[in-house]
């Protein structure tokens, strides 16, 4: 039986951190022997922020090494530059004729990038999701493993999907978010608000590029307070955060020792920071140590990303063709 098709990127803005690992990486590592993987990274997305043509490649180069830091191999999946691939954007322009305005500003995701830079809302940034759209179903792509912030733009691709199958007949399958267990994953700042992110709330969010000084001083800054004084209360959001990053790391048992120290009233909110120092350390040192003998490594990163665009090209070329004469551009 053919594999399903899974699909997935990344936007090559900044540093990869513990949120990327835990919403994305992570499954596409457990995902890679089971299915018939597409991983990328998304360089077109990363240009509505106009970032400066001098780090465009080091940029898409450290989201490779990082990935295959993690885990991820690149024979059995397609790695690949999402610019490698022109029937994206052919796929883009398709959909774009079928995505309305009106929706596309409704999209939180946008409405949040307006407040925070009112002097760039372009055209890229309000159709965004489309683009995303294009990524998924150039390969026909059914499974999408994302975090939480993306789920909202599957959806999306969903009903365009859906809207191009009802114009044109049946080309596409409709597209989900993915996660191991049930629910899609939110990695919280290490400050209380909000999520890790690659740019925003920097000094809350731990990047796996981070060295252990670094991950000591931002994890002790993580926010807590002087413990609670009845027995069995319920925990503020931003200690729930707190444990919820020392479940991601840490062992079974040392979860345990502080979840009873905290229904007990006697847990040291300082023990509890300098032990989930330790273990982020133990988690993250070797995958910054393997990302970064790799990047010095560039002609075994061009291949992997060579090697990549050509396998994804294969079903990028089969889907636009198929989409191509579904619209009726079929002149020859
Ligand atoms: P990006 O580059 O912002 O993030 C990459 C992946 O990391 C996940 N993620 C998180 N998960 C949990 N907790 C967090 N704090 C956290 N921060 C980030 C994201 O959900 C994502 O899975 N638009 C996408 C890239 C993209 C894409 C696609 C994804 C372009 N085309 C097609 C899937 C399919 C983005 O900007 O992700």
């Amino acid at each position: 039986m053919s594999k399903e098709i899974v699909v997935s990127g990344i936007r090559s803005t900044g540093y990869l951190h513990l949120g990327n690992y835990f919403g994305a990486m992570r499954n596409y590592v457990k995902m890679q022997d089971d299915y018939n993987c597409y991983f990328f990274v998304a360089d077109y997305h990363s240009l509505t922020t106009h970032p400066d043509p001098k780090d465009l490649r080091a940029n898409v180069y450290r989201v490779v090494a990082e990935n295959v830091a993690c885990g991820l191999d690149p024979d059995k999946v397609a790695l690949y530059a999402q610019s490698d691939i022109p029937e994206i954007p052919e796929l883009y322009l398709m959909l774009n004729m079928l995505a309305y305005k009106g929706e596309l500003e409704k999209v939180p995701t946008f409405k949040d990038k307006v407040r925070l830079n009112p002097d760039n809302v372009n055209a890229g940034l309000l159709t965004y999701p489309v683009l995303m759209t294009a990524d998924i179903l150039i390969h026909k792509g059914k499974h999408v493993p994302v975090g939480k912030d993306q789920e909202q733009h599957v959806e999306m691709a969903r009903n365009f999907a859906q809207r191009f199958n009802h114009r044109y007949g049946e080309v596409f399958p409709e597209p989900y978010p993915f996660n191991f267990g049930s629910t899609l994953v939110k990695v919280p700042s290490l400050d209380g608000n909000g999520k890790m992110s690659k740019s925003e709330n920097l000094n809350a969010t731990l990047f796996l590029a981070d060295d252990d000084d670094t991950i000591r001083k931002k994890v002790m800054k993580t926010k807590t307070d002087s413990g609670p004084t009845e027995s069995n209360s319920e925990m503020p959001e931003y200690i729930q955060n707190v444990f919820q990053l020392l479940r991601l790391v840490s062992t079974e048992a040392t979860l345990q020792s502080f979840t009873n120290n905290y229904n007990d009233c006697t847990i040291r909110y300082g023990d509890l920071k300098k032990q989930l120092a330790e273990d982020m350390i133990a988690f993250i040192a070797p995958i910054r140590e393997k990302a970064k003998a790799m990047q010095a490594d560039e002609s075994l990163i061009q291949k992997i990303l060579k090697e990549g665009a050509a396998k994804a090209r294969v079903s990028a070329a089969a889907t636009i063709a198929e989409a191509r004469k579904a619209i009726g551009i079929n002149y020859y």
